[in-house]
């Protein structure tokens, strides 16, 4: 069945959110991408699907930006049946990976404010419209294995490493709240490294044919309520 898809962070061409919103519309859903600035991109890609393509602006830093998209979306549907919070934002030292010392301390809040905080304020400002799906609805947040403390090796990237590892948190706080009524199911996966752009060159994952996978890994969780909430790309658990 045709479901409402929402994605965040989709402005950019090859990049994993607009990726998400090509194979979700290749299935025949209706997806909401939204940008923080307008999309050369997307706008191309509505000329092809006028009517099941919305674009919104959308800051997820702001919560006034979110509650109003969350409006618009209500206006155009009665209800969503996926959330991807995709979106993401470092300090502007990323991705220099610069060592400790080096940081600049000052920028941490900002970027957790927009990638940590952000994806919260999407899922709070939607919960109704999740509520109204006929089926089980579904949050997947986008995290990454630089989230896992159990694995890491890193000395850097304090920034990246404590934003996702906080999202993995509170997905599994949402999972907790949600589980009793088996209504919204919440995920947060590791995308594996993916070829998003010239610096990721190198990544084993090209984003296209990586979204539609991990499509596939939601639908397998989706009425699933096991506990599992951190899980990569091949529905393998992941440690936290
Ligand atoms: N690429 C990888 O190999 C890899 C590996 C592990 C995990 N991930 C995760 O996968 C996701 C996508 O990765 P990517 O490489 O495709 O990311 P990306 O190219 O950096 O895209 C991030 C998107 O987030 C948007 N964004 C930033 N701040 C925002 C805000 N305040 N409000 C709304 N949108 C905002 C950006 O918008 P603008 O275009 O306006 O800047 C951009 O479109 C991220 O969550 C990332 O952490 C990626």
């Amino acid at each position: 069945m045709a479901q409402n898809v929402l994605v965040t962070g989709t402005g950019r061409e090859g990049a994993l959110g607009y990726c998400f919103v090509l194979t979700y519309l290749k299935q025949g859903d209706t997806v909401f991408a939204t940008v923080r600035k307008p999309s050369p991109a997307l706008e191309k890609l509505k000329e092809q699907y006028p009517d099941r393509l919305h674009i919104l602006e959308m800051d997820i830093g702001s919560t006034a930006s979110v509650r109003a998209a969350a409006e618009e979306v209500a206006r155009l549907v009665p209800c969503l049946d996926l959330i991807i919070n995709n979106a993401v934002v470092t300090t502007p030292d990323y991705p220099v990976h610069n060592p400790f010392e080096e940081m600049t301390l000052d920028n941490i809040a900002g970027a957790f404010d927009v990638s940590t905080v952000g994806p919260l304020r999407v899922i709070q400002a939607m919960q109704p419209l999740l509520y109204q799906s006929a089926g089980t609805a579904m949050v997947v947040n986008i995290s990454s294995g630089a989230g896992c403390i159990t694995t890491c090796r890193n000395d850097r990237d304090l920034d990246y490493c404590m934003i996702k590892c906080a999202m993995n948190m509170s997905s599994k706080i949402l999972y907790n709240k949600y589980e009793a009524e088996k209504k919204v199911r919440v995920l947060a996966i590791h995308p594996g490294w993916m070829r998003t752009n010239a610096g990721n060159a190198k990544a084993p994952f090209d984003p296209y044919e990586h979204s539609e996978r991990m499509r596939k890994v939601f639908e397998a969780r989706r009425e699933s309520f096991d506990g599992v909430v951190f899980i990569d790309y091949d529905n393998r658990e992941m440690p936290w």
